[in-house]
């Protein structure tokens, strides 16, 4: 049996309300599977548009084995290429970040515009059509400020996902923040541990001393059972008034949802006080300062928390079977001061403690699942919904493609 028949036997005969087999957390040939039939096909979130304020700003991203670039194009549009030269391969921009008004390989100087046409390639003989070798376009939409990429031939529709979210983000106005902080960490784990431990606060009140003084550990803020709740409820009404968006929602097929969610008593903000960190609100709602959290998450790539006066953003790109590597970015308003308006030490604070808690349970994790004496476990019905919903999307979503790839296709059949 080759791997993918073998997961797909294994998801087939799994226990409901259980932890994955070993091997969807640690064998690297399931990890490629993971990669090709999700991380290769999925509208993946890679950063914002505010980081790419002007014509020719750029940011690169690897995903898995393909090195990625988003340009600011000259007409000020949002495009994603292969980061792979036309000539002979090389990668083009090798920084994080920057600006230039072409895309100039190193190797031997082939340039591309920001459209990703070749504009120059020195000495290809008179037959040389440059026309024939622009660069690879990546799919590339952007929605209130976050910028998705697609490596699919075909990429999924993106108009449901921009029609329930859109509305939500809208009043955070993202797309003219600034990002005053970000890091990336490199967690030792699958990253599916990564989302397990996202989707639960379970392990909150044990872990997560800062976070904890103002996010509440009440399963329905975390998970997927909001509605249940009636301070959540009571919450949604009250921002609702106040025109923002906030009732819990979720896509048909769970991969992804939008909701806000009340902090602890009177906090407005994760600081260690719960008093804003950012005196200049990032939020149209200055009159409604207790509008909590908006939680937006979108498997396999994002989850958000966005405040009235910040935003945090976390990415999760795999590196391998047991390497993921966590991105979070805060944003502020573009024109609040460092020094002035906020510190980055207050502002960072909560949000750094709780990532490295996060990175050592994920990582201690990882080390007892490697063990042989590892079984599958029950989660809590009380408190591990939401990850109940990930896994239980996770083992669907792979079911139904592995089936499809599974069946033979005109050309095979011919
Ligand atoms: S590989 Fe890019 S110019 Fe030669
Ligand atoms: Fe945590």
């Amino acid at each position: 049996m080759n791997v993918r028949d073998e997961m797909l036997a294994k998801l087939n005969r799994r226990k409901p309300g259980y932890s994955l087999d070993r091997e969807f957390y640690s064998d690297p040939d399931v990890f490629q599977v993971d990669m090709e039939t999700i991380y290769y096909r999925d509208w993946l979130f890679m950063g914002h548009d505010c980081e790419l304020p002007k014509s020719g700003s750029y940011m690169t991203v690897q995903i898995g084995a393909y090195p990625i670039v988003i340009v600011r194009d000259a007409k000020k549009g949002i495009r994603a290429f292969h980061n792979s030269c036309r000539h002979r391969g090389s990668r083009i921009c090798s920084a994080e970040k920057g600006t230039s008004h072409r895309l100039v390989c190193p190797y031997h100087q082939w340039t591309y515009d920001l459209e990703g046409k070749l504009v120059f390639a020195r000495d290809m003989g008179a037959d040389f059509d440059p026309s024939q070798f622009g660069l690879k376009p990546v799919h590339c939409e952007s929605v209130g400020g976050y910028i998705f990429v697609s490596l699919a031939d075909e990429a999924p529709d993106f108009t449901p996902v921009r029609a329930m979210v859109e509305p939500y983000l809208a009043p955070h106005h993202l797309a003219d923040a600034k990002v005053a902080f970000e890091m990336t960490i490199i967690e030792k784990g699958n990253w599916k541990l990564t989302w397990e431990n996202n989707r639960e606060c379970y392990h909150c009140a044990g872990s997560h001393p800062e976070l904890c003084r103002t996010f509440p550990e009440a399963p329905g803020v975390t998970g997927v059972d909001a509605q249940d709740e009636p301070e959540i409820a009571e919450h949604w009404s009250r921002c609702e008034a106040a025109a923002l968006p906030s009732v819990f929602k979720i896509s048909d097929d769970g991969q992804y949802r939008v909701a806000r969610m009340p902090l602890l008593r009177d906090a407005v903000s994760f600081t260690m006080s719960g008093k804003a960190a950012v005196s200049r609100p990032l939020c149209d709602s200055v009159t409604t300062p207790q509008i909590g959290t908006m939680l937006m998450f979108h498997y396999p790539s994002i989850w958000n928390h966005i405040l009235g006066d910040h935003a945090t953003t976390f990415r999760v790109i795999p590196i391998s079977a047991n390497e993921t590597a966590v991105t979070t970015k805060w944003l502020v308003h573009k024109d609040a001061v460092e020094g002035v308006d906020y510190t980055i030490d207050e502002l960072t604070k909560v949000w750094i403690a709780t990532n490295d808690q996060d990175r050592r349970i994920i990582e201690e994790n990882q080390f007892g699942i490697n063990s042989p004496a590892y079984q599958p476990g029950p989660y809590s019905p009380v408190h591990e919904g939401g990850v109940l919903q990930f896994v239980e999307w996770y083992a669907s979503f792979m079911k139904t493609r592995l089936t499809d790839s599974r069946r033979p296709r005109l050309s095979q059949v011919a």
